[in-house]
């Protein structure tokens, strides 16, 4: 199949409530997006003012998307993808810097905000040879998830699954390992986990408020920072790629000035052995 598709589905297939702050609008508006309600803008403008650097950190995530992606399109030869935790479109989506190195690459976005959903044409603009998908759906979900994106990828070759800044939106951290356990069963060997996370150990105090004004305006969504080393336990049973668990900023760095910007952020890639 070339082309595109979406289908929604699960517990992604909720109400819009413009009243409530929701991660994807808020990081939006961190990123200095267009797509996001007053709810969002309030809870951005207060989670900045508790960790300024927050905004930096967003754009540090997406250089790390960036370099992420490239470095498995480019030097592990991976052609397809799993995004679970899309975000609203913007620069450099996953496909986009794919199919830059590698068109037939097939990509299949997931994320339950149905903002994300309304938007999602912008993230179905495949190259001819490849294909993007998108799935209207939770992570905890991962069955049904690893069951629709079959339709897409072939889970029997290397597949890389994406987790950038999602995780820390499950605060239960037996559900995150259930939910690790599932995604890693289930792609073969060759296949990559990519990982960003939100840090309890850097600039913890600062981060500690950030986090606990965003949990005050986001109704129902609960952001967790967690510790290096809890990060690096979600690559259990995995080989971590060079330099390791890091933070988004020191992993392979254009440039030393990228390295020492600022981020709150802990992420690593690691292959299936
Ligand atoms: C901070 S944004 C990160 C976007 C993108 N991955 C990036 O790193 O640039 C987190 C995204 O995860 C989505 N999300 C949060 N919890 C989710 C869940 N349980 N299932 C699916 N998506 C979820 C949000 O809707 C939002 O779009």
């Amino acid at each position: 199949m070339t082309g595109s598709r979406a289908a929604q589905g699960s517990r992604g297939a909720h109400e819009f409530d413009v009243r409530v702050a929701h991660p994807a609008r808020i990081y939006d508006y961190w990123l200095g997006g267009k797509d996001n309600f007053p709810a969002d803008r309030v809870a951005g403008e207060q989670t900045i003012a508790a960790y300024p650097e927050i905004r930096a950190s967003a754009r540090a995530n997406r250089a790390f998307l960036a370099r992420t992606v490239r470095y498995l399109a480019a030097e592990e030869g991976i052609v397809q993808f799993l995004d679970i935790g899309t975000g609203l479109p913007t620069a450099n989506n996953t496909h986009e810097v794919a199919q830059a190195v590698a068109p037939a690459s097939r990509i299949v976005y997931v994320d339950n905000d149905p903002l994300v959903l309304a938007h999602a044409r912008a993230l179905l603009t495949s190259s001819p040879g490849g294909v993007t998908d998108y799935l209207d759906a939770d992570l905890r979900d991962t069955d049904q998830i690893l069951e629709r994106a079959a339709e897409t990828l072939d889970f029997t070759r290397p597949v890389a699954v994406i987790l950038l800044a999602i995780l820390h939106y499950i605060p239960d951290l037996e559900e995150c390992r259930r939910v690790m356990a599932r995604l890693t069963d289930a792609i073969p060997s060759g296949s990559f986990v990519v990982i960003s996370h939100a840090a309890s150990d850097i600039d913890a105090d600062q981060m500690a408020e950030m986090i606990r004004r965003m949990n005050e305006y986001m109704g129902g969504t609960t952001h967790v920072g967690r510790t290096r080393d809890a990060v690096a336990e979600f690559f259990a049973g995995l080989d971590l790629v060079e330099p390791g668990v890091v933070k988004v900023t020191e992993w392979r760095p254009q440039s030393q000035q990228a390295a020492n910007g600022p981020t709150s952020l802990w992420g690593g890639v690691a292959r299936k052995p």
